[in-house]
């Protein structure tokens, strides 16, 4: 760290309240203000907030696409040990109750992508993208809350 001993007053008390003014910004929300939210109602009266939408605007029967792809998605790659429509299986664990107890998509993404191979969870990197693994998180959450149900779900596609 070299020494600024050729630097004015001046400029070092710009330079401290520049440093200063940065404060603001580290302590804004992650994701930024403008983060948009959505809220849903649960069967048992409860609304759940989410980062992300399940169904399109203006309807709570019809998911949108990304769900959608998540449900086709799940029941090609996911749904031999997981359970067709993420309902259970003797060959892994019910992903609707990770889900219910607390697992972010982050996490999801976390053990999906490489995999568990020495307990029998293939690894998914390299063959589905994490854009497409975001899709079956959201589609399992959906299902994971009672939202969705089992089944080919109404969406926007059709
Ligand atoms: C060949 C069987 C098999 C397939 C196919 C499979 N899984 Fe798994 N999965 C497992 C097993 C077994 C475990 C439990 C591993 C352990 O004990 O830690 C697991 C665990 C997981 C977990 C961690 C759950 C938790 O609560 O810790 C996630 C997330 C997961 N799988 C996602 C997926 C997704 C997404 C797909 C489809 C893209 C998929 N799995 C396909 C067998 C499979």
């Amino acid at each position: 760290m070299p020494s600024h001993s050729d630097l004015t007053d001046g400029q070092l008390k710009e330079i401290v309240q520049w440093i200063l003014s940065l404060k603001d910004t580290s302590t804004a929300p992650a994701g930024g203000t403008g983060a948009k939210k959505y809220d849903y109602a649960l069967k048992d009266g409860k609304t759940i907030t989410l980062d992300f939408p399940l169904f399109i605007e203006g309807s709570n029967q019809k998911v949108t696409k990304d769900v959608f792809r998540g449900y086709l998605l799940f029941n090609s790659y996911c749904y031999r040990c997981h359970g067709t429509d993420a309902t259970e299986s003797e060959l892994g664990p019910n992903l609707r109750h990770s889900l219910e107890v607390g697992m972010t998509s982050r996490q999801f993404l976390a053990v999906a992508m490489p995999g568990r191979e020495e307990k029998g969870m293939p690894s998914w990197a390299g063959f589905l993208s994490e854009e497409e693994m975001d899709h079956i998180y959201a589609y399992v959450k959906g299902r994971s809350l009672g939202l969705v149900e089992v089944g080919r779900p109404p969406s926007e596609i059709e």
